[in-house]
């Protein structure tokens, strides 16, 4: 159903970036994807794909670079010829801590991986992705249900919703959708990295689905919102967390 249209996702290399490239390529997208380090991981991910036939090509750029998503924005657009998909996924979190002791170059990193890159890829798909695109940008379900600790990352999360909301006000008249996706807990390295496993197993009993989210429960909606069924949504914050939020 993507057959003919190209994509470009952040952060394609593991969790829930691994799951969308892999999805987007299987609907027959061809994707260019980005990591910051694990190299090994995003070889494995491009031979998976090209294995059953896909079309997949990843770069190593480390998004906090100021110049970094303005870089794999150009290289995916000369390599794919245009472009019709951004998916924003690529993030970091930081150590829980309370406001009162985090220092302000934790807020400048994750405003520069999670806020910053996202408003820069998004202005170039502004300048130049073909009419008729989608922009999906992946915030988290923590805007709304507040966690002590995670200001910076939180305050990250909540401008891209609000950037999300504006630009597709902005690109509507064009034919793009612009939508967000607010994952819950996922099983993910990020996830398993921030909490211990007893605390994901109190956060999957109080889902109401009982268990924790998958990396394809999250982008499957992604991929809905990236192909033509997901035409008549925009603007719109989809909560993918099994009840969660
Ligand atoms: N997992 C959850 O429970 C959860 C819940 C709510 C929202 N989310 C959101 O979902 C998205 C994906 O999270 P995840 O759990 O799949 O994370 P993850 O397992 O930590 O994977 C993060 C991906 O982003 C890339 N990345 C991180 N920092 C980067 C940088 N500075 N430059 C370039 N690439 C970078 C990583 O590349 P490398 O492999 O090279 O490091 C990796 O491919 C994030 O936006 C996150 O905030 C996740």
């Amino acid at each position: 159903m993507l057959e003919g249209r190209t994509a470009v996702v952040t952060g394609g290399s593991r969790g829930i970036g691994r799951a969308v490239v892999e999805r987007l390529c299987r609907d027959g997208a061809d994707v260019v994807f980005n990591y910051a380090t694990s190299e090994e991981a995003a070889v494995d991910v491009v031979r998976g794909v090209e294995a059953a036939g896909g079309k997949v090509r990843a770069i190593r750029l480390d998004l906090k670079q100021p110049d970094a998503p303005d870089q794999l924005m150009q290289a995916a657009d000369a390599h794919l010829g245009g472009l019709d998909i951004l998916v924003n996924n690529a993030a970091m979190v930081h150590s829980p801590v309370p406001l009162a002791e985090t220092e302000a170059d934790v807020f400048d990193s994750v405003m520069a991986v999670n806020t910053r890159s996202v408003f820069l890829t998004m202005r170039y798909a502004a300048r130049h992705m073909r009419d008729g695109g989608r922009i999906v940008n992946i915030s988290t379900m923590n805007t709304v249900r507040p966690v002590p600790g995670i200001g910076p990352y939180a305050a990250s999360k909540g401008a891209i919703e609000q950037l999300s909301a504006v630009v597709a006000r902005e690109l509507g008249p064009r034919g793009i959708t612009v939508n967000t996706v607010s994952p819950g807990a996922t099983d993910t390295d990020m996830l398993r990295g921030a909490n211990p496993s007893q605390a994901l197993e109190t956060v999957a009993g109080m889902t109401p689905l009982r268990r924790l989210g998958e990396p394809s429960d999250v982008a499957d909606v992604i991929a809905f919102l990236a192909g033509p069924d997901g035409r008549w949504i925009n603007g719109q914050n989809l909560r993918a967390t099994g009840g969660l939020a």
